[in-house]
């Protein structure tokens, strides 16, 4: 067999989360192409249709097939019942992508900026911790038990290449206004991320005796129209000297959900640029 065939994903079935998302439908892409099966799961029917229609298009893979569903991470009730739906409907499930998260837009507009750490609601906290990070937990908890009862399968945790870098809060500062409305990137970023490269480990060793694998992807910064002054400050950080496009992690996607990556478990695939390295 060419090896270039292990990256084959006929057959399999996967899930992403927060797949109507920006890089929820670059992941689609990767797994459609491939030739998966893919649930786009979301927290409502017609933001899935509606990706399934928009992925289904642009596919290169005109056999690809994509499944709305609707499924909020947060609700163990509703993890449980996408489970059950996928078996019921694909007889099995084969990869989980953990990619639902909050990005939570700084508002610069206030007398003291709530998205720094001294301000910071505990509803904020809590809210977004909820979603990427219990969430990816309540997933694995069900998908991922469901794999390791039956032969195997592969986790795949989003998290950040802030997961091993504290952020650069300089580069979100704002020109003519002080320290306490300055927007900075929150807290619980850092905390979500770093704690998905927690989770990925623990899961990697936890199944790793029933054939589940589980890895994190890291990726950078990607290009989506930011202002020219944020993307001036942040380019010169980054040794390949731009930001990422979105499609830039589909090869990550299909090596890490393919038995391509049979023998990696465990890793947090830092995808970039180099930032970390400098
Ligand atoms: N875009 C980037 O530059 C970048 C960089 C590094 C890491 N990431 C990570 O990649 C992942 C995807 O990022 P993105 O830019 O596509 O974000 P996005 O905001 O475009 O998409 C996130 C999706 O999650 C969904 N979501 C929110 N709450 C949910 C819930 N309770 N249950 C299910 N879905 C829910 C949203 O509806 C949305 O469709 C995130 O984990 C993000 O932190 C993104």
């Amino acid at each position: 067999m060419a090896f270039l065939q292990k990256f084959n994903l006929e057959e399999k079935v996967g899930l992403i989360t927060g797949a109507a998302g920006l890089l929820g439908k670059e992941h689609a892409y990767a797994l459609g192409e491939a030739g998966a099966t893919v649930y786009i799961t979301d927290l409502n029917q017609e933001v899935c249709e509606k990706a399934c229609v928009e992925i289904k298009k642009n596919c290169l893979n005109p056999k690809s097939v994509y499944i709305p569903l609707v499924l909020d991470v947060t609700q163990e009730d509703s993890v449980k019942k996408a489970l059950g739906h996928v078996i019921e409907t694909s007889g099995k499930i084969d990869i989980l992508i953990n990619n639902a998260a909050i990005d939570p837009k700084i508002k610069n507009n206030q007398l003291e900026n709530t998205s720094r750490l001294e301000n910071f609601p505990l509803e904020s906290w809590l809210f977004q911790i909820n979603v990427g990070l219990t969430g990816a937990f309540l997933c694995a908890k069900h998908f991922g038990n469901w794999m390791a009862e039956n032969g195997g399968g592969v986790i795949l945790n989003m998290a950040s290449d802030l997961s091993v870098m504290a952020p650069d809060q300089r580069i979100y500062q704002l020109d003519g206004i002080g320290e306490k409305q300055q927007p900075v990137k929150p807290v619980t970023y850092s905390v979500i991320k770093s704690g998905l490269v927690g989770l990925t480990k623990y899961l990697s060793t936890y199944w790793a005796h029933k054939n589940v694998r589980a890895n994190a992807i890291s990726p950078g910064g990607v290009f989506n129209q930011q202002s020219d002054e944020f993307v001036k400050k942040l380019t010169p950080l980054i040794p390949l000297g731009r930001m990422a496009n979105a499609d830039e992690y589909r090869g990550c996607i299909q090596f890490l959900c393919s038995d391509a990556s049979s023998y990696v478990n465990g890793i947090n695939l830092l995808a970039e640029g180099g930032r970390s390295a400098w």
